[in-house]
């Protein structure tokens, strides 16, 4: 199971602007893992897609009554800043599709917002009915999801891969594609130097890390660590690697020992 950072796949400051290089790259990727004979499931984020509309109508916290926020243009509501950013991102989500199948490979997206409800990685969805495909890879990505309390809320591509892992029988190895990072550094990204890579993490490790609350609406790389640790749990492999190095995600993906964090239980 491979996700692909939000930050990574768009440029996370400007509206709605994907990185196609760096999308075509991580195909290119992921066709040479299924040529190798593994079976891929592919997780993908927001990045600009989803995050700053969500940011600004405060979508993570459900449906508020009575909220004053700035109407945008093309956005007067709640509701459609639900349904526009669900749009943005199928737009998204159609972009890396495209490139799949620009490089002959069969997809079948599965939107969280029509077979998944409520947030958190035990939300409810039959994960195994619906990731059995007969496509090379099956993809899906964080997204806006209907829920019992504030009829709303973002289920996170790292809460998905949680519950993919634990449902989907076999899953060998979680690898996370990073932007900006060799993985989880023991001081901030602009302090660190190569040595503060740790290269093997667990949740009584402490470090300091960025979650830029002004853009991002899910939980930053924290949120992936301990969702990591929580699959980890299972018995599968999970490694935060630098999605800027092709080179280190294939072989991440592959077990074979490659720059990056691996992350444990305990
Ligand atoms: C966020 O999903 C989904 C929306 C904001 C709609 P993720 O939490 O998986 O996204 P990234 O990887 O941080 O962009």
């Amino acid at each position: 199971m491979i996700k692909f950072g939000g930050g990574l796949i768009t440029n996370k400051s400007k509206m709605c602007t994907p990185d196609l290089g760096i999308i075509d790259q991580l195909v290119g990727v992921v066709v040479k893992c299924l040529d190798s004979g593994m079976k891929v499931i592919v997780v993908h984020g927001a990045g600009s897609f989803g995050h700053l509309r969500s940011k600004h109508w405060r979508l993570q916290e459900g449906l508020i009554e009575d909220i004053e926020i700035t109407p945008q243009d093309d956005c007067k509501s709640q509701k459609m800043a639900v349904s526009i950013v669900r749009n943005e991102m199928l737009t998204l989500n159609s972009i890396i599709v495209e490139a799949f199948s620009k490089q002959g490979v069969s997809s079948i997206t599965l939107p969280p917002h029509k077979w998944a409800k409520n947030t958190g990685s035990n939300f409810h969805g039959e994960i195994l009915e619906t990731f059995t495909t007969d496509k090379d890879v099956a993809i899906t990505f964080g997204d806006v999801v209907d829920c019992d309390e504030g009829e709303f809320g973002i289920l996170s591509g790292d809460d998905l891969v949680v519950r993919i892992c634990q449902d989907v029988p076999n899953v060998s190895r979680l690898v996370f594609a990073i932007k900006g990072v060799d993985g989880i550094l023991r001081r901030p990204p602009e302090l660190a130097t190569s040595s503060d890579l740790i290269e093997n993490w667990s949740p009584s490790v402490e470090f300091k890390g960025v979650h830029n609350k002004e853009i991002d609406v899910t939980g930053g790389i924290g949120l992936k660590a301990h969702r990591g640790a929580e699959v980890a749990a299972l018995g599968i492999q999970v490694l935060i690697v630098n999605g800027e190095y092709p080179d280190r995600i294939y072989r991440a993906c592959t077990g074979l020992p490659t720059r990056g964090t691996q992350i444990f239980s305990e």
